[in-house]
């Protein structure tokens, strides 16, 4: 669901319209037919390591399509945006919690184009006060939603945590890898801050709501539980939701990774009145419920659609 999502709008998504967006003229089009209160930019790539082997891929398609829908949405009034950010702006950070001031830094070009983004609506309020900009920085959002029938479903071998664990319980792949057993954390494996989907978006329609208030200007919410999970423990969490064993293999740690992360939010709570509430077996429950009914995802274990 937050999965690898291309250039279309969620508002869209009640429109049945979908578009790329770097194309102005169509953009154009959207905004001349209809008039939006607000926008939830959610569209972009985030592999972090395919962007570092296609950095131009990713600086086209996150930033050219984030200035030309900011173009677009200021060409036709409409000044009000939540952007999805990501807790990679906190690059490697020295202590945790992180903290919506703590300093910021990109690992990698996907990063940057989050960072980048970041540092171009502050510039956008800052030419022009009629702007209101929310900047939401996920954590690692997990799970699926509660029904069973939306869920993630990566293209390819997938790059995250808990794709992959998913993908071992139903069979598709024999092993987990886990990358790093020596960090100074609790059991030696990297800890993160997960949070569930639904939480998440909880904390979209929480940021909508705060755009209403009048001069917010442009800010800053971590979107996170506060709670650093290893990966042997969202393994086992995985575990006991599934009734399935999921085969680990140890390995070395995985260039780039910080060994842990997980967020400040009293900020998100007591402005945006916002808090997670789901703990990792309820994403570990509702990513099972999505996993077991549709083993491969939208598509066919031929892979014909
Ligand atoms: N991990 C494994 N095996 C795997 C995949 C991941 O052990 O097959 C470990 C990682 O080493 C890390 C943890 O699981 O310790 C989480 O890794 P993810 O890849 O799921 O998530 P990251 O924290 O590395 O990255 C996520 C998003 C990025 C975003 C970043 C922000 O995927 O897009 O959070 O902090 F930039």
């Amino acid at each position: 669901m937050i999965g690898e999502l291309w250039c279309w709008f969620f508002q869209f998504l009640c429109l049945n319209l979908q578009v790329d967006l770097r194309d102005k003229p169509a953009l154009e089009n959207v905004f001349a037919e209809t008039k939006f209160d607000a926008v939830i930019h959610f569209a972009g790539l985030k592999a972090v390591g395919e962007s570092m082997q296609k950095p131009l891929l990713y600086f086209n398609n996150n930033l050219i399509g984030t200035i030309t829908l900011l173009e677009v949405m200021a060409a036709h009034g409409c000044k009000q945006l939540v952007f999805s950010s990501s807790a990679t702006v906190y690059g490697w950070p020295k202590e945790v919690p992180c903290t919506e001031e703590f300093p910021l830094s990109a690992a990698n070009p996907y990063g940057r184009t989050k960072l980048f983004i970041e540092e171009i609506c502050r510039d956008i309020y800052s030419s022009d006060s009629e702007w209101k900009i929310i900047l939401l920085r996920y954590f690692n959002p997990v799970g699926a939603h509660p029904s069973g029938y939306i869920g993630e479903d990566p293209r390819g071998i997938p790059n995250n945590l808990m794709p992959y664990v998913q993908q071992v319980a139903v069979g598709r792949r024999p092993h987990l890898t886990v990358f790093g057993t020596d960090y100074p954390t609790k059991d030696g494996t990297g800890v993160r801050d997960y949070i569930h989907v639904v939480d998440l978006a909880d904390g979209h329609i929480a940021a909508l709501r705060k755009l209403s208030e009048a001069n917010i200007g442009c800010e800053v919410y971590n979107l996170g539980t506060g709670k650093g999970t290893s990966v042997l423990e969202m393994v086992a969490a995985f575990e006991k939701a599934s009734g399935k064993k999921i085969p680990l293999v140890m390995a070395d740690r995985r260039p780039g990774d910080a060994e842990t992360v997980y967020a400040a939010t009293e900020k998100a709570e007591r402005e945006l009145s916002w808090k997670a509430n789901y703990g990792v077996d309820e994403m570990c429950r509702d990513q099972w419920k999505w996993a077991s009914k549709n083993p491969y995802g939208y598509g066919s274990p031929d892979g014909t659609n």
